[in-house]
């Protein structure tokens, strides 16, 4: 995680962005970040980056990399105002122990953001069309050496997969159909079995529910709701909400606001 001492909104890059410019309080802010950070610490271990003045988004560590095993392939970012996060997020991990590799500057990736693990099968869910380019998935096979299910994002609301695509252990799914292609939702339905996989609403979508940090059967993220919390509760999970409303103003919430730096599983 990166402390969020200088995040705010500063520029528009997401529809979420739109009217919110220094709109967020810092309190606010602080007392919702720490609060995810109590929860997680509980379940799993944080390391911790800085936070830099005039990069008001690298508190989003999801859009650092695509971690695994111990190599980071970081990102490479659509537009100037998170451009120069890379390099942050690149000494971080270096200095981490992590071997860091970069895509051609012309190759749009960003980060797990765009790039996430199935949790049962060896497989890559990758979102492009909005912030990512397609042109990625072949330095993503050669990244992680396991298949690569491309997904095409067509709702500019929900521009990175981590807004409307969760994996959950033992192969379940959280997902909002809207956000995705006709050809991506078969994709997703053709690859998830019905049981599996549960298609969220767009309120629910909209509270940044598919935004969830999954550690074994917890589930943390801003607000689900009773259709969405019973689905998971039934299959085991359990749901933990937290509010990150100040977060929301720019677009992120639990997901992106963590790295999962222990991606090895295949
Ligand atoms: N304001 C940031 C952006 O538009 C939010 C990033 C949210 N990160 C994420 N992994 N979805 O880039």
């Amino acid at each position: 995680m990166c402390s969020p001492q200088y995040f705010g909104v500063e520029y528009v890059i997401n529809p979420w962005m739109n009217g919110q410019i220094h709109g967020t309080n810092y309190q606010l802010v602080t007392s919702q970040w720490s609060t995810l950070q109590t929860i997680l610490k509980q379940y799993a271990d944080v390391s911790l980056l800085p936070g830099i003045q005039g990069l008001p988004d690298l508190v989003f560590t999801a859009n650092a990399a695509i971690i695994y095993r111990q190599t980071a392939l970081v990102s490479s970012f659509r537009y100037p105002q998170r451009q120069p996060e890379t390099q942050h997020f690149a000494e971080w991990l270096t200095a981490d122990g992590f071997k860091v590799h970069t895509l051609p500057r012309d190759v749009l990736f960003e980060g797990a953001g765009d790039a996430l693990f199935d949790r049962k099968e060896p497989l890559l869910w990758f979102g492009y069309g909005l912030r990512s380019d397609a042109a990625a998935k072949p330095y993503l096979e050669k990244f992680i050496g396991t298949e690569v299910q491309p997904l095409e994002l067509c709702d500019p609301c929900f521009y990175h997969l981590d807004t409307c695509f969760c994996p959950l252990e033992d192969g379940y799914l959280l997902y909002y159909p809207g956000a995705f292609t006709k050809e991506s939702r078969t994709a997703i339905e053709t690859r998830v079995p019905a049981g599996q996989r549960l298609a969220v609403s767009r309120e629910d979508a909209g509270q940044f529910a598919c935004n969830a940090v999954n550690i074994g059967k917890q589930v943390v993220l801003n607000q689900s709701s009773r259709e969405m919390t019973r689905w998971l509760s039934e299959r085991g999970f359990t749901v933990i909400e937290t509010p990150l409303t100040e977060f929301m103003k720019s677009g992120g919430a639990a997901k992106c606001l963590s790295l999962r730096l222990d991606e090895h599983r295949f």
